[in-house]
């Protein structure tokens, strides 16, 4: 059947292993804690489909845990009824960014495409950083970059009172 709730929003990075798990994740925190939840329909997906099936990255999972973020999403790839489906469809760097708006079927899917730290209300980052390949910095990085953006994101669509 399909959803009815108000906003729908898809997180997208390259594996959906690390970044929009946690995006994911810091997201659905902050609409069950502003009671929320009804209005939001919130999913991730990746790119490349090769952990396809796979949960989060264990250490992504470890440094979001830290900070009261369970991680329990599945990773699956975007499919073209993504761009149907959600309203907005943000993407964490340039080459998501380039990839979403190439595979966007028409221009009304592509206005969807968006970018996560366009969100950020105090962080001036122009792009979330892969953390694959990182330290732990990389990982506390992301989930600082999230929260300010998701914050951010929700204020924009229910700004404080509504
Ligand atoms: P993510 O991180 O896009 O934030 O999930 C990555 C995870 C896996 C790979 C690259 C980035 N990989 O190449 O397997």
């Amino acid at each position: 059947m399909e959803s009815t709730t108000e906003y729908k929003i898809l997180f997208v990075c390259l594996g959906n292993i690390c970044r929009s798990p946690s995006a994911e994740a810091v997201m659905k925190k902050l609409v069950r804690d502003a009671g929320l939840q009804d209005r939001f329909e919130i999913d991730s997906a990746g790119l490349i489909g090769y952990h396809e099936g796979e949960p989060a990255d264990s250490r992504m999972r470890a440094h979001a845990s830290r900070r009261g973020y369970s991680l329990d999403s599945i990773s699956r790839p975007v499919r073209m009824s993504d761009f149907y489906h959600f309203d907005l469809i943000i993407g964490m760097d340039d080459s998501n960014i380039d990839k979403l708006k190439q595979m966007a079927p028409d221009l009304e899917s592509e206005a969807k495409v968006r970018r996560m730290t366009d969100f950020c209300c105090n962080k001036l980052y122009d792009y979330v950083p892969d953390p694959y390949y990182s330290g732990a910095e990389g990982f506390e990085l992301v989930l600082d970059l999230l929260e300010d953006a998701c914050a951010g994101l929700l204020a924009s669509l229910v700004p404080p009172c509504s």
